[in-house]
Formats: C-alpha cells, structure tokens, sequence
C-alpha cells in the first residue's frame, strides 16, 4: 500500500461532466497523487472535456466498464489503488424512464462490482482496511460515492410565491434566491426515490452503506443537488437551452415550468468532493447543495436574456411611461411540453452540516455562474457542434418528437 501523501486514486466516470472537473482539480492540486480515471465512454463520456491535463505525468485514463470486476480489481492490484471516488453513473432522469434496465445494470450492479473488488484488494494489503468506525482522516484506504439529491424523493412547494430562505451563505446573497417551502432534504430523512434513475442511485448508496457495515469498508456518501457548468451533455436543461436558443429552436419546458431545483455550480461541487475526500468523516453522508432554489420557469427567462445579451439579440424598446426597456426576442422560443413522468415537485438540499463540520460553501452567486457558464458554451461552439452530431439528433427526435 502506497504511503498516505503519495497516494493512488481511482476516479470512475472522469469523463463525464462533473467527472472531468473532478479529475482536473486532483491531478492539477495533486501532482504526487497517481490519478487514475477509469470511464467507459459512454455517449455522455468525452476525452475532449480533459484535453488539458491528458499529458500530465501524474494522469493515466483506462477504458473500461465498472461492471467489469476482473478488470477493475486487476488495475486496482496492478496500481496499488488506495482511494476510490465513484462517479460513474447513467445520470439522465428521462433516459431512465425509456430504458431502466441500463440504470439498474450501471448504477447498481456497476457500484457493486467496484465495492467487490475494492474489498477483495484491500483485504488483501498487509494494512486493513478495516478500521473503528470513529476513526477520521487517517485511513489508508476509502471508498467515496458520490450520489444525487433524488434518492429523498419531492419535497412540498409550500410557498409557491418564494420565503426567505433560513440559510444564509455567499451564494444566497444573490438578489433571485427564495425557498418555496419550509422543508429540506437533510442527511437523516428517509429514502423516497421516484424515478428509475433515483431509485437505482438509492439501491447504489444501500449497497455502499452496507460494505460499511457488513464488513468496515471506509466508505462515505454525498448526495448533491443539480451542477451546472462547463462541459455538461446537451440533454440536460441548461446546455440543451443554451444550445437551442443559440440556434432559435423551441425550448420544450416540461408541464408548467414550476418545478424547483437546487442549482450548484461544478467546480464548487468538485472543491466540496476534494475536501471530503481528505476531510470527511468515514461512514458519514453529506449534503452537497447550493443553497439556491429556481423554479424552472424563471431559471429558462434567465439563460435566455444571459444567452440574448452575449449574441446582442436584446432589442430596446419604448413602454407605454416612454421608459427604453430590453425585450429579449429569444422569449418567443419558450414552448410548454408534456411533462416528464413522475416528475418530482421539488428538490431543495440543506448543505449546512457540510458548512459547519468541514467549513464548505459555494463560492460562485448563481448570476456570476450562469453567465460564465453561457460564455463558455458559446464561446465553445466545436465541443457542442461535436457532441451533438451522430447520435444526439436521434435522442433528441425520440426524446422530443410529438411531446
Ligand atoms: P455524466 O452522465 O455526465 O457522466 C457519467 C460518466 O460515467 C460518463 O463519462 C460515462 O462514460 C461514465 N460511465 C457510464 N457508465 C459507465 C460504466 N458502466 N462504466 C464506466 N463508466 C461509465 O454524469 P454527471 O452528471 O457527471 O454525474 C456524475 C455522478 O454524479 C453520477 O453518479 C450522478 O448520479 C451524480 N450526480 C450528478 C448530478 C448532476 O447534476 N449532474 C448531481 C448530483 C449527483
Ligand atoms: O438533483 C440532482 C440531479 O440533477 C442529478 O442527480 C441528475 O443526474 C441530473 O441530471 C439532474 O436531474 P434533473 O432531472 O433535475 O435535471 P435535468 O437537467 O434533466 O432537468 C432539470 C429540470 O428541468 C427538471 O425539472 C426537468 C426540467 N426540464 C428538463 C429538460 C431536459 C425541462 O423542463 N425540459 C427539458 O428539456
């Protein structure tokens, strides 16, 4: 087993959106770790999104299926891997609900077969992995899971008309933040996952928390709320808007728009992954969330005026009191859809155990976010044009068509 400051970290799905941020953040912050991304390449996997670290010395990535548990175990014997941090995942709500199977099979099965060959590795190092479960930092080994708000089920919009939220951070401080309800998804409440994607993350996090207890396996949970950011696959809400109205094509909002996510910029997820990594406590879950609740509705009307501003669509116009207004024309495109199938109400994740034990919080408002993450996707037109070519427009009929 490696000695703790030079370790050998496994990172499952650093391919992927927050993956990619993942793997940068550690191999740039860390140049002694090894780190070691490992990813099957989905069509949500993209090398092109670690284009800038792919020849550091310190990096290596392996194509390969988590599901594979020959393979995993032999690169895990073969690297002397020493830390896990597993986010390999299918991650889309909607694509769950065409096709549960590949969920199931990926989330669950995928989580199971790395827990299997983690605790076959390690309980084969003359250093056990087993520890008390008092025990804090200094572990030679850990399992860290990275799961999804979801896995609490819908929350009630008690306050459609928005309250002040009890929590107050960097981030909350933008003028837009409200909470619509007086509850919150914390660490203690009881599983209620809806859809099939949820449901096979909450099956991913018994099995993580049952290596914990069944056989000491120095595990932890996170469970974050939506990320936005650079590098995001098209089929999620804000880079497919972005990309449709850069292209003035309809935005399918689903049902009335009402629904309400907690949105946290990637690299402030990738910092709080970092330090609970290092400094998290074995057998414990954190919420990780941004303290920043949007309607769907009112997120969509600010990506539009953001993406209108920075392609100089806004016109001004004289009102009625003789006032020059902007109008952002791009409103036009707002179109409502047949809502998503058991479409939970509301997400709304309380981070403060996470502020108070390891002193995380987001650093980014959501206005200074959201407009360098429209920046970024317009200014990298090569990286969407390539990720939505060939099978994207497919998805995209069969998502969209006749909704
Ligand atoms: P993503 O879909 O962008 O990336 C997933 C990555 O996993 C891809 O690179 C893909 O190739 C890889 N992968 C899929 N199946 C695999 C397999 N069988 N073997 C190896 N690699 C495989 O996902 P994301 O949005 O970056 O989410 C990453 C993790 O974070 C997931 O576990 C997700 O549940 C969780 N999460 C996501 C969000 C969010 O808002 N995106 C929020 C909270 C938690
Ligand atoms: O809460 C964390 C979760 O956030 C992660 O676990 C998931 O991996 C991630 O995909 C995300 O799930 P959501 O379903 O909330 O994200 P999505 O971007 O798909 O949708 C955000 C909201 O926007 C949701 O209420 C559905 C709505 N929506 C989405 C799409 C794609 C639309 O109205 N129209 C759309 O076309």
């Amino acid at each position: 087993m490696t000695s703790f400051n030079k370790r050998v970290l496994l990172i499952t799905g650093g391919a992927g959106f927050i993956g990619s941020h993942v793997v940068r953040l550690f191999v740039n912050k860390y140049p002694e770790y090894k780190i070691i991304n490992l990813d099957k390449l989905t069509y949500a996997g993209n090398l092109a999104n670690l284009k800038d670290i792919e020849d550091k010395p310190n990096y290596r990535f392996v194509r390969m299926d988590i599901c594979d548990f020959e393979g995993v175990l032999k690169l895990m014997q073969e690297e002397q891997v020493d830390g896990i941090i597993h986010l390999a995942a299918e991650s889309h709500v909607d694509r769950s609900i065409k096709d549960p199977f590949t969920f199931a099979q990926t989330n669950v099965m995928g989580t199971l077969s790395l827990l299997q060959a983690a605790k076959t590795f390690w309980e084969s190092q003359p250093t056990p992995y087993v520890i008390s479960h008092e025990t804090t930092v200094n572990v030679p080994c850990r399992f860290y899971h990275i799961s999804t708000d979801e896995v609490y089920g819908a929350l009630e919009m008690t306050h459609p008309e928005g309250i002040e939220p009890p929590f107050t951070t960097k981030a909350s401080s933008g003028k837009h933040h409200l909470a619509y309800g007086e509850k919150f998804f914390t660490e203690d409440l009881k599983y209620q996952p809806h859809s099939p994607y949820s449901a096979a993350k909450a099956s991913s996090d018994h099995f993580v928390r049952a290596f914990h207890d069944t056989f000491g396996m120095p595990t932890i949970v996170t469970n974050c709320s939506n990320n936005y950011g650079p590098y995001q696959f098209p089929e999620k809400l804000i880079p497919l808007f972005i990309n449709n109205i850069r292209h003035r094509k309809p935005l399918p909002v689903y049902g009335k728009g009402e629904n309400v996510r907690d949105w946290l910029y990637v690299e402030d997820h990738a910092r709080a992954i970092d330090l609970i990594f290092h400094e998290g406590k074995v057998a414990e879950t954190y919420n990780i969330g941004g303290f920043n609740e949007w309607k769907n509705i009112d997120i969509i009307k600010v990506i539009i005026q953001t993406v209108n501003k920075a392609l100089g669509r806004v016109k001004l116009e004289t009102s009625e009191t003789g006032e020059t207004i902007e109008t952002y024309p791009d409103m036009d495109l707002i179109t409502y859809v047949t809502d998503r199938a058991g479409h939970d109400l509301r997400y709304a994740i309380d981070s403060s155990k996470l502020q108070r034990e390891l002193g995380w919080e987001p650093s980014l408002q959501f206005e200074e976010g959201i407009e360098k993450t429209v920046r970024w996707y317009l200014d990298n037109q090569p990286w969407m044009d390539n990720v939505t070519s060939g099978d994207y427009q497919k998805y995209y009929e069969d998502m969209y068509k006749g909704r």
